[in-house]
């Protein structure tokens, strides 16, 4: 009847489109080598509805058109797995693998199998959703997720949405019946642009990728599925008509993905356990930069028939196992939340935790920065939380298992005093941090702070390390970096742990650090905002101290890096008369450094002279002579201070002639100055 009213035209451009845009797909999202633009695609894919608009006996349930179906009424059905879905064993430990690799060789001697070598098929193993996918003559019929093993519940209308699933299986060749394993995933990528994106619209954000995968085949309207930007890997087969499957399991994935199936890209056959480790080491290696998340890697015994004879226990096969990486998320719970004092006195909020084994080490704090990301997180003292330590990353935690807070929690607060020194707490408007008042009276920022004097990049005390800063500080010997110079032998050899030999050690350290660089020495005096960088730039723009404590905000401001922020900072630093004190007092120890190296400037006429140029000129532009001065060695600023040498005056000066007269600098004509050029 259809095919009377369809015309034949019709018909054949509409199986070719759905045969094109099929090649497309499967190039772009299994193969991901993508063939035509975007723009050919869409045009193919436009062209197909206009086609089944118009004539919708067209439509097949495998068109490319047909992935968003009708959500499914009610709840999602419940589906009996023809062949129950396996779990694996765990491989934590080398030693584990070895022994998993044992028990195989002697179940098969056992049966009177003889081998020379026993090989093995080696996989990521994907952190996602386990799924089943049955096709019927190539058709996909049903999807259906892991559930007990059993029993799982149908997604056909969420994996239908999924590019790199096929609807209809590829090649002349294809089973009556089969039903291939997988793992549903949201690549890496994806999951950072749609939490990027779910949190820029204020909706909710996925934990990690593996909720995301789980979560999205869970929706009930396919619409929402399809949105997301999931991905499969077939890693095996459940049920299959008689005959059809190859024989070993290396074999199986070159067959399934000859029939179009997106099968991993990174499994390998390899020999014995130490063929097992190298994998595990190399995929290892690698993990950080694969575009999905892995867990782990799957080891399975290559030959099916060796498969049989070593069988099946309690729901997880003997002849596979799970090589587990270390954990990267691991739930403990939040003893304390305490808050450190940092060396510019920043308060930060740690949250103390039941020690963890995640990411490979012991983790037991945690920096949570500031109270702002203590109350988006919602973290309170008792709560069971998600701690994450990924790749090399500083652990961090990502969640708190709500449904698992102690009654009679509270919010987090602010401490209104230092915890280390009782001084008010401050936090200026608009900045994330609180900080303590206490500056140097704070024995935390004290000790940060001799910690920072004496680093390597500074002062470079070698042997003063952070216990004996402890103890100078905490037994009140030293009370500002100044006072280092006056330890003695004697004083040192009181502290815990120090024999008379590093004492001694110790105290020549302390003496030959007298002697550095002015760089080090503005770096070591820690002034907020001065890192070695733009301690370097400083010390190489102002020739002496002197010069560089009278610097007004605008000449700090001509320094490079040195901007309106760093310039008030270093003020403030500079005009607190504690620090002046520590900074006399560090000159009067006899710290010093030799006067940076000017060979050329030396020689030159107003070399390191500091002058100001104001009014109008008319021999020259302001810039021609600016740049006449600092051929001669001049520095020209734009403002005058006591510390300017002299001043050039052309005609209408300003008010920077009256303030070089108030401060009695030398004041030059423009004729004085071209005898000079
Ligand atoms: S094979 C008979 N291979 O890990 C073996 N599983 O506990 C059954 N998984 O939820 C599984 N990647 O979905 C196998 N390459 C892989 C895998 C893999 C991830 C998941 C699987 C299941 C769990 C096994």
């Amino acid at each position: 009847m259809a095919a009377a009213r369809v015309p034949q035209e019709a018909k054949s451009e509409a199986e070719a489109l759905r045969r094109e845009i099929d090649e497309h797909r499967y190039s772009y999202y299994v193969l991901a080598q993508p063939r035509v633009p975007d723009a050919e695609f869409d045009r193919l894919f436009l062209r197909l509805e206009q086609l089944e608009e118009q004539f919708p006996e067209l439509i097949t349930p495998d068109s490319p058109t047909q992935r968003i179906g009708p959500a499914p009424e009610g709840d999602f059905a419940e589906v009996q797995h023809a062949v129950p879905m396996l779990s694996l064993g765990n491989a934590f430990a080398d030693e584990d693998v070895q022994a998993f690799h044992e028990r195989i060789q002697t179940r098969l001697e056992g049966a009177g199998v003889e081998f020379d070598s026993v090989e093995y098929v080696a996989e990521p193993k994907l952190d996602g959703a386990a799924i089943s996918i049955r096709y019927h003559d190539g058709q996909l019929v049903q999807a259906s997720t892991r559930g007990d093993g059993s029993r799982g519940e149908d997604v056909t209308h969420n994996v239908r949405t999924i590019e790199s699933i096929p609807l209809r299986l590829r090649g002349a060749d294809v089973p009556e019946v089969l039903e291939v394993r997988g793992e549903v995933f949201m690549p890496v990528a994806g999951f950072a642009e749609f939490n990027r994106q779910a949190e820029a619209a204020g909706s909710k954000t996925f934990v990690n990728p593996r909720n995301a995968a789980a979560g999205s085949l869970r929706q009930l309207d396919p619409k929402l599925t399809a949105a997301r930007p999931l991905d499969a890997f077939i890693y095996g087969v459940g049920e299959a008509s008689e005959g059809v499957l190859p024989d070993t399991q290396a074999s199986r994935l070159e067959f399934l993905a000859a029939l179009g199936l997106r099968t991993s890209p990174d499994w390998q056959l390899v020999a014995g356990f130490q063929g097992c480790l190298a994998y595990y080491a190399n995929i290892g290696s690698r993990r950080s930069e694969l575009p999905y998340e892995i867990d782990g890697v799957v080891y399975k015994l290559n030959r099916v028939d060796w498969q049989d004879v070593v069988g099946t226990v309690s729901r997880a096969p003997r002849w596979a196992v799970a090589h587990k990486f270390p954990a990267q998320e691991e739930l403990t719970q939040v003893s304390a939340i305490e808050f450190q004092v940092g060396r510019t006195g920043a308060i930060t909020p740690v949250a103390r935790l039941e020690p963890v084994f995640v990411g490979g080490v012991t983790v037991s704090n945690v920096t949570l920065h500031n109270l702002g990301e203590v109350h988006r997180k919602d973290v309170r003292v008792g709560d069971t939380v998600v701690v994450r330590r990924a790749g090399d990353v500083i652990p961090e935690i990502v969640s708190v298992v709500a449904e698992r807070r102690p009654k009679g929690t509270s919010v987090v607060k602010m401490p209104v005093k230092c915890p280390v020194c009782d001084s008010d707490t401050v936090q200026p408007e608009g900045e994330a941090i609180a900080r303590c008042s206490g500056q140097l009276v704070c024995e935390a920022q004290l000790k940060e702070a001799l910690r920072h004097f004496a680093s390597r990049s500074a002062m470079d005390i070698e042997g003063l390390g952070s216990k004996i800063v402890d103890q100078l500080v905490s037994e009140r010997i030293v009370t500002n970096p100044s006072e280092l110079y006056d330890l003695t032998g004697e004083q040192l050899r009181d502290l815990d742990r120090m024999g008379e030999k590093s004492a001694d050690k110790l105290i020549q350290a302390i003496e030959r650090s007298k002697q550095t660089t002015f760089a080090r020495f503005l770096y070591a005096l820690g002034i907020r905002g001065v890192g070695a960088a733009t301690a370097a730039t400083l010390a190489a723009s102002f020739r002496t101290l002197d010069e560089f404590m009278q610097a007004d905000d605008t000449e700090l401001q001509t320094v490079e890096d040195v901007g309106p922020i760093i310039a008030s900072q270093i003020r403030t630093f500079v005009q607190e008369p504690h620090n002046l004190r520590v900074i006399e007092k560090l000159i009067e120890h006899g710290i010093s450094w030799s006067a940076p190296d000017q060979p050329m400037k030396d020689e030159q006429p107003l070399s390191g002279k500091r002058v100001v140029v104001t009014g109008t000129l008319s021999g020259m532009s302001r810039e021609e002579i600016k740049e006449k001065l600092q051929a001669l060695g001049a520095k020209v600023t734009s403002s005058v201070s006591s510390n300017t040498d002299f001043v050039i005056v052309g005609e209408n000066p300003g008010s920077k002639l009256a303030k070089a007269e108030a401060l009695g600098v030398v004041i030059v004509s423009e004729d004085q100055i071209h005898s000079l050029f």
